[in-house]
């Protein structure tokens, strides 16, 4: 019997979410921009990083209560060295129904084999744009759009299930909606646009800048034949569609437009093993001291449970235009997404 760890507003324990690293290889515009990631920015030392060892105490202690997706992030979570050996401990313990991972893809192509065999299912991988000029202006790496294209086409041989995540900024990238639905249609590959966020204190974020999920349905509409799918579970961060007659998806995470706290079930742990509660926290809890200085697996336990019964965030219902510029809110590298 699995026990069911509810916060103030009755949303249940259910994801875990883990950064393995704050680095980056990329340096997308919106998420690290040079100006600030640039060659003196301090990441955090080694030591700092919570060890496999302790993110398998952790992963463990959720599962206990009741977690049963876990997703590993980053910063680029494959240049974790030796992921490939985390994600095997992880896929083996008691209690977990789907592991996945959010990528950029630039590394995954000749890791997808080993990362299968490791143990996990899933990859949601980022490609905001097909047009090089565009997707190298974001990511400001110069890689090609190709290079990650041909990283899903390896995941895809290799058996992993494949989403393609498409964050959309206006003037940035809106051009390729179109192009990019087309594309992933032909692939058979669901293809997510992700309205823009204000995640960190970096990115220059307005409301000006977002893209609405109406927006881009109604481009993908004019010419393609679109049906919702109903949710497979509460608290699944996108609204899915379908093309009809076909069972190829399309989805939106509407984080602004339509936020989702009601259904929210995502704790995080950052790269450092502090634990927080929402996307947009100001604070986290620094689990990783706790571990260090020797709390016991029932005192872990506790802490956390209390942590998740306190919680009160929803940040994305609560949105406007002085929060957004206003309230400190911790880096998507370091959080993971
Ligand atoms: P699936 O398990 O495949 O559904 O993965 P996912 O969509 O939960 O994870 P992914 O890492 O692919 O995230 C896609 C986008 O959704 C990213 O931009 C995330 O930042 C955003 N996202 C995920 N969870 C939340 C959340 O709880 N709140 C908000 N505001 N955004 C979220
Ligand atoms: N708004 C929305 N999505 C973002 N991501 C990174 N920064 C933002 C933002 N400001 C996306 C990444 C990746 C996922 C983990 O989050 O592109 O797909
Ligand atoms: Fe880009 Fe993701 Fe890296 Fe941020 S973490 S710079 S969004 S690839
Ligand atoms: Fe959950 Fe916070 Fe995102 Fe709302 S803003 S869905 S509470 S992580």
């Amino acid at each position: 019997q699995q026990p069911v760890i509810t916060d103030k507003f009755g949303r249940v324990l259910q994801d875990l979410r883990i950064s393995v690293t704050d680095r980056c290889n990329f340096r997308c515009r919106y998420c690290m921009p040079r100006e600030i990631f640039g060659k003196d920015f301090a990441f955090l030392p080694k030591d700092h990083l919570l060890t496999f060892e302790e993110i398998e105490r952790l992963a463990n202690t959720f599962l206990n209560l009741g977690v049963k997706k876990i997703r590993l992030t980053g910063g680029e979570p494959l240049l974790r060295k030796d992921l490939a050996i985390l994600i095997r401990k992880l896929a083996s313990l008691d209690g977990l129904e789907d592991i996945g991972l959010t990528t950029n893809g630039v590394l995954l192509g000749k890791m997808a084999k080993t990362l299968k065999e490791a143990g996990l299912k899933r990859v949601n991988v980022s490609l905001d744009a097909l047009d090089d000029k565009t997707f190298m202006e974001i990511n400001d790496s110069k890689v090609p759009s190709h290079t990650v294209i041909q990283s899903i086409q390896q995941a895809k041989e290799a058996g992993l299930t494949i989403k393609v995540n498409m964050v959309v900024k206006k003037g940035m990238n809106d051009h390729e909606i179109l192009k990019m639905a087309n594309y992933f249609k032909k692939m058979d590959i669901t293809l997510r646009f992700i309205e823009f966020m204000d995640v960190g204190q970096s990115n220059g974020w307005d409301f000006k800048h977002v893209v609405t999920k109406k927006e881009i349905h109604d481009m993908i509409a004019q010419e393609h034949d679109i049906e919702p799918v109903d949710p497979e579970y509460i608290g699944e961060v996108a609204k899915r569609y379908k093309y009809r007659g076909t069972d190829t998806e399309v989805g939106f995470i509407t984080s602004v437009s339509e936020s989702f706290c009601s259904s929210c079930t995502r704790a995080r742990i950052a790269a450092d093993g502090h634990f927080y509660t929402c996307l947009f926290a100001g604070t986290g809890f620094n689990l990783k001291e706790l571990m260090r200085n020797g709390m016991t697996d029932k005192e872990l336990k506790n802490t956390i449970i209390n942590r998740w019964q306190n919680r009160e965030d929803r940040y994305s219902d609560e949105r406007t235009e002085e929060t957004a510029k206003n309230r400190k809110k911790i880096e998507m590298s370091y959080i993971g997404g």
